[in-house]
């Protein structure tokens, strides 16, 4: 019946991408029984009737196709074919020695999409090719034991799953089907693979009758959104209840210091009907105010007394504020949500423009033009705002405890150059002064005022002077705690019998420094506890395994940082600081505890894995190869 090897001549390069327009355009693809377009290296086959058609000719379906670039279509049956029941893409990608080197990763056009292509220890697989984060290329991460690690911020994949394994971002990539016929490698995949270039993993269905147990989860934010998610992927079937005080659905917070103008609805993680289809039930505006652990109750703002099986704990902080003479002027702002953004706009709308419109989105950012700012705190997130406001305002000055910004986390040489080029954009900076009033005019903010005397004009300030944990709901339980309100927890983000805590408020043991005790306050690391508590919420026994990553942008440039120093006595730098282009490692003793890097390539991703993996080079190592 089927030809053993067919040959068709035809000219892709010119009639393949006009067919290809023609269907696309009419929605063909999605109707034709067959679906085999002369789209370059691809072929598409259905087991339906195996049939081809190719510029009116039919002939036989292949089980492996690939166009050369000079337009010929040679094909072979094989055997022992698979052919999936529904449509499915195939393509030959090359020979099974030259299509990659082992140990490496391509971006393969497949017509329909593109895959990532992974060759590592001899064995290929085939994922989706962008991170589900925020879209950076993963064949310019770093591969390494099975995972892909993004470049820009440091999720991980499996490059045999596609599933998340490390964060920030919630979905896993999509995973397609790799089989070598007659040395050949041919990537497989359904056409609807590529609709998204994110896969959510497969969840259950709340099932009170079969699991009577109730989870809940006080906060709403990236911690809590992925234990929520998590406990319904590991077939959690009992109530999963999140309780935020915000108005909000988890919404994507390191965005609000970088994207000023963003309202919460176009950060959220997740839409609600996403929360509805996997029954995780969502109370905002409502606030936990206390716990008893013993009896197993959490109490919630409006009255209610909710029993649970299981808590987490995932409450983040709450900025802090100067108490000082002045604080009650307006226009004084934090920025940990989107409504400390939003006051000001309420500001503009009832004091300078009355043309804007009720409840109107307004930010900070549409506040500044022609303004004073005044940014006390030159932590990233103050630095990130200086830099956002730099072309924007009359003047930005920034006051700071130290006088190099960031030299107690990057050292002194980073810091200065970040100084600098604030100070190119016209940033000025105080330092070494402590603001001891706000001084006002008619309730309004018009000066900052030091303890040296001396005042700087400000319209508008901002206050990123730290967090602390918002965990005051505690104070009657026997949850530990550390001095601050952090909430202390094992190895499985477990702090007492029933109660887990992730995110900005656990007090965790960080494996890479011998199971130290830290808080760190990532995106990343929020994502990573949430999954890591809500498996053990569910008796699992596993450990909390990761390496920290933040990143911070300003003036469109990255800085990334992956491990933990809390203090260093070394700064080894590999590159150029001025040109920002440099790797940098934070030493303390031989150890490297950090690596901090600027400028494009995967050197973060790198050394994340090279830390993960215990493979880090000593401070000795490092210096004899600079
Ligand atoms: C402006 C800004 C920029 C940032 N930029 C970066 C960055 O570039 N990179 C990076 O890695 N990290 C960044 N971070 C830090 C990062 O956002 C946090 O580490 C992360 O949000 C922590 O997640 P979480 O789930 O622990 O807590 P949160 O995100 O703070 O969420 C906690 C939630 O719980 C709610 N809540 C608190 N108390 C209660 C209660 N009693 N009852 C009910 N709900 C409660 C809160 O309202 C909140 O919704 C940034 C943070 C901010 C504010
Ligand atoms: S884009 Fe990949 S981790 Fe952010």
């Amino acid at each position: 019946m089927f030809c053993k090897a067919v040959k068709v001549v035809f000219r892709p390069d010119v009639f393949g991408p006009l067919l290809r327009q023609f269907v696309r355009k009419y929605n063909f693809h999605t109707k034709l029984p067959y679906r085999n377009l002369p789209v370059m290296g691809v072929t598409v086959s259905s087991s339906r009737e195996k049939k081809v058609f190719l510029s009116r000719k039919s002939v036989p379906q292949p089980s492996f196709a690939s166009f050369s670039t000079t337009g010929t279509l040679t094909t072979d049956t094989g055997e022992g074919t698979s052919v999936e029941s529904s449509t499915m893409i195939e393509v030959n990608v090359g020979q099974y020695d030259d299509c990659l080197q082992d140990g490496t990763m391509r971006t393969i056009d497949i017509g329909e999409g593109k895959a990532l292509l992974v060759r590592e220890n001899g064995e290929y697989s085939a994922v989706g090719h962008k991170c589900t984060h925020y879209g950076a290329p993963l064949s310019t991460g770093h591969l390494s034991n099975g995972r892909v690690r993004c470049p820009w911020h440091g999720a991980c994949f499996n490059v045999k799953t596609g599933d998340i394994e490390d964060f920030p971002g919630l979905d896993s990539l999509p995973k397609f089907e790799v089989v070598i016929k007659n040395d050949n490698v041919i990537i497989r995949a359904h056409p609807e693979q590529f609709t998204s270039h994110k896969r959510v993993k497969t969840m259950v269905k709340e099932d009170t009758s079969c699991d009577k147990r109730v989870f809940v989860i006080i906060g709403g934010g990236g911690a809590a959104m992925k234990a929520a998610e998590t406990l319904r992927e590991e077939g959690f079937r009992g109530r999963v209840i999140m309780i935020t005080k915000e108005a909000h659905l988890p919404y994507d917070r390191p965005i609000l210091s970088k994207k000023l103008a963003a309202t919460a609805d176009s950060l959220k993680l997740r839409s609600m009907e996403f929360l509805k289809d996997h029954d995780i039930e969502l109370m905002t505006k409502t606030e936990a105010t206390a716990l008893d652990n013993n009896q197993k109750t959490v109490t919630l703002s409006n009255g209610t007394v909710l029993n649970y099986d299981s808590v987490l704990i995932a409450t983040g902080g709450k900025p802090r504020s100067l108490s000082i003479p002045g604080s009650d002027l307006e226009n004084i702002f934090l920025l940990r949500s989107p409504e400390d953004a939003n006051q000001i706009g309420v500001y503009i709308k009832s004091n300078l423009l009355s043309s804007v419109k009720r409840n109107s989105p307004l930010s900070v950012a549409s506040f500044v033009p022609g303004k004073n700012v005044v940014i006390i705190g030159t932590s990233f997130i103050g630095m990130e705002l200086a830099s956002n406001f730099a072309d924007k305002a009359a003047s930005v000055t920034c006051v700071g405890r130290s006088s190099i910004p960031f030299a107690n986390v990057l050292g002194e040489k980073i810091g200065a150059m970040l100084k600098k080029t604030h100070e190119s954009k016209g940033v000025k900076f105080i330092t070494d002064a402590a603001a001891s009033s706000f001084k006002g005019d008619r309730g309004k903010l018009t000066a900052v005022c030091f303890n040296n005397g001396t005042e700087v004009p400000a319209d508008i300030c901002i206050q990123g002077v730290g967090v602390s944990p918002s965990t005051d709901f505690l104070k009657k339980s026997s949850v530990p705690q550390t001095s601050r309100g952090d909430v202390i927890v094992d190895k499985y983000m477990k702090a007492c019998e029933g109660v887990f805590a992730a995110g900005d408020i656990a007090h965790f043991p960080l494996k890479m420094l011998d199971w130290e005790k830290v808080t760190i306050g990532h995106w990343q690391i929020s994502h990573k506890h949430g999954l890591t508590a809500a498996r053990n919420m569910l008796g699992g026994n596993e450990e909390i395994d990761t390496i920290p990553f933040f990143w911070t942008s300003q003036y469109g440039k990255s800085i990334r940082y992956c491990g933990h120093a809390h203090s260093f006595d070394d700064v080894l730098i590999d590159g150029s600081v001025d040109e920002q282009k440099f790797t940098a490692y934070f030493a303390k003793g031989d150890k490297i505890l950090a690596v901090a890097t600027m400028g494009p390539g995967n050197a973060a991703a790198k050394a994340a894995d090279e830390m993960f993996e215990g493979k880090m080079r000593s401070a000795s190592e490092i210096r004899a190869g600079l």
